[in-house]
C-alpha cells in the first residue's frame, strides 16, 4: 500500500537519511551485533569466539538448569504466549505466585510484575507523581527513569550525583510550594553506567524528613548486593517500610521480566493505573516460572555465585586501577574505564574486538559528552584467564 505520493515519499526519506547523516558525522551510529550462542563467560560472534564483558547476567543463571527446566516444563503445561494483558486473561498461577516469591525476597507486603524495567520504570512513575507534583532524580538516572518522569507530566528537579545536600538543598527549597500532592525521590541503587551505588540511607533518611515517597531502581542491584543479594536496602540495612522497590529480572536473574515491590496499597494503585502494565500483553508463563526459579535460587543458592562474582570484580577493578585507569568511582561488577572523547573510546573498543574481548564502547547519549567509556561487566562466569587476558590487552594505551 502507498501512502505517500511520490513527492512527499522523497521528502522524507530525504530528512530521514539526514537523521542517519548527522548521527553517522557524530561518530554516533550504532549498529546490531548478532551473537550466534553465548556460554558462561564467551559468546560466539559471526563464528569467531570471544570473552564477553558486556553482559549483565552476573550471576551466570541465564543457562542454569533448573531455570532451563522450569522453564521448559512450563511451556509443555501452558503453550507460549499469555494471550492477553493482566487484567483480561493473562494472569496464569505463575504470576501470582512470582508476586508473592518477590514480595518475600524483599520483605515488602506486596509486589507485581511488568514485562521488563523499562516498563516498570515508564509505568510506575506516572502513578506516583503526576502533574503539579515533583520528581527529585540523580543527574545520572536509567533513561527508564527520565522517560517515566516526562510520562509523567510533573516538575522535575535533578540533583548532582549522590549529591546529598544539593537535594537536600532543593528539598528545603521547595517546601514552600503549595499544592503539591506527592513529593518523589528516585534513584539508581546501582548506577548503570558507572557501577557506583546511590547513598541509601542518607536518602531514606532525607525521603522521611521531607515527607517525600522514594523509589529506588535496583535493576542493578537485585541478586547482587547485600548478603543475600536482596539487593541495595540489605547492603546498607534498610528496612523497606515505604520505599518502593523496582527491580529486574533480566540481569542477576538471568531471565526477562521486573517489578514493583512495595506496600499493598502502592501496587494495587499500580494494578489499576500504571499504563504499562494494563496496556500490555503479559509475559509468558513459562518466562515466568524461569522467574519464580531464578528469585529461589537467588534466596537460597546464590551465596557461592556471589562470592565468586565480587572476586572477579575486584580482580578485574584492582588491575584496571594499577594499570592507571579511571574507574569512575566502580563499587559493583560494572567496571567501566572513562575514555573521554567517542573516537578514543570506539578505538578501544574496536582494540578488543579484534583481540577477542567484547567490550563495545558506550557514548552519548548513553552517557555524557566527553564522558564516553569501555563498559566491562563482570559475572560469576568469567575465571582469573578471563580477566587477566583483557587485563593484559588494557596494558597497551590507545
Ligand atoms: C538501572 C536500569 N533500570 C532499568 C533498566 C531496564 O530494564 P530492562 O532491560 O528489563 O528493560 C535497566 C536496563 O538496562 C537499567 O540499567
Amino acid at each position: 500500500m502507498k501512502v505517500y505520493s511520490k513527492g512527499r515519499t522523497q521528502t522524507l526519506s530525504t530528512s530521514f537519511h539526514q537523521d542517519l547523516k548527522e548521527i553517522k558525522e557524530k561518530k554516533l551510529f550504532r549498529k546490531l551485533e548478532c551473537i550466534d550462542s553465548s556460554k558462561d563467560s564467551h559468546v560466539l560472534i559471526n563464528g569467531r569466539s570471544f570473552i564477553n564483558f558486556a553482559s549483565n547476567d552476573y550471576l551466570n543463571l541465564s543457562g542454569h538448569p533448573g531455570i532451563v527446566k522450569a522453564a521448559s516444563s512450563a511451556l509443555k503445561k501452558y503453550g507460549f504466549g499469555s494471550g492477553a494483558s493482566r487484567l483480561l486473561s493473562g494472569t496464569y498461577v505463575p504470576h501470582k505466585k512470582l508476586e508473592e516469591r518477590i514480595a518475600a525476597f524483599k520483605h515488602t507486603q506486596a509486589a507485581l510484575v511488568f514485562n521488563t524495567g523499562y516498563a516498570a520504570n515508564t509505568g510506575i512513575i506516572p502513578v506516583i507523581a503526576g502533574k503539579g507534583d515533583l520528581v527529585f532524580s540523580d543527574e545520572l538516572n536509567h533513561a527508564s527513569i527520565i522517560d517515566g518522569i516526562r510520562l509523567s507530566g510533573a516538575d522535575v528537579m535533578i540533583y548532582r550525583h549522590k549529591d546529598i545536600s544539593h537535594l537536600e538543598s532543593l528539598l528545603k527549597k521547595d517546601t514552600q510550594r503549595a499544592n503539591v500532592k506527592r513529593r518523589l525521590i528516585i534513584t539508581d541503587t546501582v548506577f548503570s553506567m558507572d557501577g557506583d551505588i546511590a547513598p541509601l540511607s542518607d536518602l531514606a533518611k532525607l525521603s522521611k524528613q521531607y515527607d517525600t515517597v522514594l523509589m529506588i531502581d535496583d535493576a542493578h542491584g537485585t541478586g547482587v548486593l547485600g548478603k543475600t543479594g536482596r539487593g541495595g536496602l540489605e547492603h546498607f540495612g534498610i528496612r523497606a517500610g515505604n520505599i518502593i522497590q523496582m527491580g529486574t529480572l533480566s540481569k542477576a536473574a538471568g531471565c526477562y521480566g521486573a517489578f514493583a515491590a512495595g506496600r499493598r496499597d502502592v501496587i494495587e494503585l499500580l494494578i489499576n493505573r500504571a499504563r504499562s502494565f494494563i496496556y500490555s500483553t503479559s509475559l509468558p508463563p513459562a518466562v515466568v516460572e524461569a522467574g519464580i526459579k531464578a528469585v529461589e535460587i537467588i534466596e537460597s543458592g546464590s551465596a557461592r555465585l556471589r562470592k565468586k562474582l565480587w572476586k572477579n570484580t575486584n580482580r578485574l577493578n584492582d588491575g584496571l586501577t594499577n594499570l592507571g585507569y579511571d574507574t569512575l568511582g566502580s563499587e559493583t561488577p560494572i567496571v567501566p574505564i572513562l575514555a573521554g572523547d567517542v573516537s578514543t573510546a570506539m578505538k578501544i573498543g574496536r582494540y578488543l574486538y579484534e583481540n577477542g574481548v567484547y567490550a563495545p564502547a558506550i557514548r552519548p547519549p548513553t552517557v555524557q559528552e566527553g564522558k564516553c567509556r569501555i563498559r566491562f561487566t563482570v559475572t560469576a562466569g568469567h575465571n582469573d584467564e578471563d580477566i587477566d587476558f583483557a587485563l593484559g590487552l588494557m596494558k597497551r594505551r590507545l
